[in-house]
């Protein structure tokens, strides 16, 4: 060997050595990291918290009867753990913001202003609106300014919520806090025997993950191989960590609101007790479905009754949906306690979950006018991003559509669709499963099936103004995955995006 060679070669086998220990590190710290990928929270949470109802937004009524709300966006400190308090935003208050509550029927107009330092929205998600009221990307609030929509209910009974939809900043927005439920009510649902009494025997269970870091701020940082986004691994229900709620009657009724950045949620009780789903985003299922399982995906929402025996405590809880590498890495393999109900020792019993609840979506016969194709893959809907002068299409007022929606990306996505509530027809050609067996305006897309959505377009034409749909992981939503359309009159062509407001 001449001289040259040696150093080379004690530098090879160093290399070697060196690579084969870094990748012994790698493979070490990823096999650890992917054990750790599966959160278990259960009895590590210590439940000492009354869960916080949100309370209802006081109103006032015009001449002509219409319900003003005044909403305020605007910045606070919350106190969620030990020590420093958290920076916050929130609707009249520093997290989260109040029920608002309205029935069909109703005029409500709204006065929102916008107290943070950056533009904002708010979006009446679930609601049949006017495109221009929607508070969608093109209806921002800029810092200091107000803005007044107004519009009739014209849907039956369902929980529907409100949180900010300004392009690419969705996400931030209401991981600092901005959402609050709005349900509506209605005569029928009202003449029900349903528990209906607010905060009593009606709650409502906005569930929400945070990431902390060391000062106790919020945490928006998204773990490593995560395809959604931030998992935190603390559960707020209602803004409150660690919540208990104590029960006085039989029969409970849970509004539940995964409001999520991009956690999936399994929800089940600790003693996998059944429990009745009653309704799903648009309002009361024909009939109840009795199960001990219920997965909701971001911005989807859920009423079930589920009922306590006296004296007792149980925990609700959200459950592993998967264990494959893609549902470690995007929190679905997580187990978690989320609140603990106590059931006090002698319980009212005046209410019941009646066998006939809503009607049934009517839109399976319906004369469809176009079918159109949908395909989610990366951040992309049929290959285009999101962009805020791109009409994609335009509907006919008063024209039933199906839409066929396939998410071809191995991943978790969910599909949502402003202005409608839509019948799910079926998925990969199979009759829907319960749960999807009522109005939706979100859907959940495992990969690769084909979600047949039949929806009707029934007025509040503008050919200017888009409605969206989009992914409601709220990242993928910031990062493009989102759509325009408009409602068109007859004859009408697709218009021009104008006038909007954008930072
Ligand atoms: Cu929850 Cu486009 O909205
Ligand atoms: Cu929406
Ligand atoms: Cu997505």
């Amino acid at each position: 060997m001449n001289s040259a060679q040696r150093p080379k070669r004690r530098w090879a086998r160093w290399t070697a050595l060196g690579t084969a220990a870094v990748l012994l590190a790698a493979t070490g710290a990823f096999g650890i990291f992917y054990l750790q990928a599966q959160l278990d929270t259960v009895g590590k949470v210590d439940f000492a918290t009354r869960m916080a109802i949100p309370p209802l937004a006081p109103s006032t009524t015009d001449a002509d009867g219409t319900r003003r709300f005044d909403l305020a966006v605007q910045e606070g400190e919350t106190r969620f753990l030990d020590g420093q308090a958290t920076r916050t935003w929130g609707v009249n208050g520093t997290f989260l913001g109040p029920t608002i509550r309205a029935a069909k029927g109703e005029k409500v107009a709204f006065t929102v202003r916008n107290g943070v330092s950056e533009a904002t929205s708010l979006h009446w998600h679930g609601m049949h609106l006017p495109a221009d009221m929607d508070g969608g990307p093109h209806q921002t609030v800029e810092p200091g300014a107000t803005w007044r929509p107004q519009w009739t209910i014209s849907q039956q009974a369902a929980t529907l919520w409100y949180h900010p939809h300004l392009h690419g900043k969705t996400a931030n927005h209401v991981y600092r806090g901005v959402a609050g439920m709005f349900i509506l009510d209605d005569e029928r649902t009202a003449g029900l025997n349903l528990p209906d009494e607010y905060g009593v025997d009606d709650l409502p269970v906005i569930v929400q993950d945070r990431a902390f870091d060391g000062d106790n701020q919020f945490d928006e940082t998204a773990p490593l191989l995560s395809t959604g986004g931030v998992f935190g691994d603390e559960i707020l229900v209602n803004g409150t960590r660690g919540p208990f709620a104590d029960v006085s009657t039989r029969l409970v009724r849970l509004r539940l609101l995964n409001a999520s950045n991009a956690r999936l949620y399994n929800f089940g009780f600790s003693d996998d007790r059944p429990f009745q789903l009653i309704g799903t985003d648009g309002g009361l299922l024909p009939k109840a479905w009795e199960t001990t399982r219920l997965q909701l995906t971001p911005g989807e929402r859920a009423e079930i009754v589920v009922a306590f025996a006296p004296g007792e405590t149980v925990d609700l809880r959200s459950y592993p949906a998967g264990s494959d590498f893609n549902s470690r890495m995007n929190g679905a393999a997580d187990r978690l306690d989320l609140v603990r109900f106590r059931a006090a020792d002698s319980l009212r019993d005046g209410t019941e979950v009646p066998r006939n609840l809503g009607t049934a979506p009517d839109l399976a016969g319906a004369e469809i006018a176009q079918t159109r194709s949908f395909e989610l893959n990366s951040r992309n809907i049929n290959g285009a991003r999101m962009d805020m002068n791109r009409i994609d299409f335009g509907v006919r007022v008063g024209s039933t559509e199906v839409w066929e929606v396939v998410n071809t990306n191995g991943y978790m996505h969910n599909f949502h669709v402003h202005d409608v509530q839509f019948q799910v027809l079926d998925v990969d050609g199979q009759a829907p499963p319960p749960h999807l067996s009522g109005w939706k305006d979100t859907v959940q897309l495992e990969p690769d099936r084909k979600h047949r959505l039949a929806m009707k377009f029934s007025d509040f034409t503008n050919p200017d103004v888009p409605y969206m749909y989009h992914c409601h992981l709220m990242l993928h939503e910031d990062e493009g995955m989102m759509g325009q359309f408009v409602v068109l009159r007859e004859g009408e062509q697709v218009g021009k995006v104008s006038g909007h407001q954008h930072r």
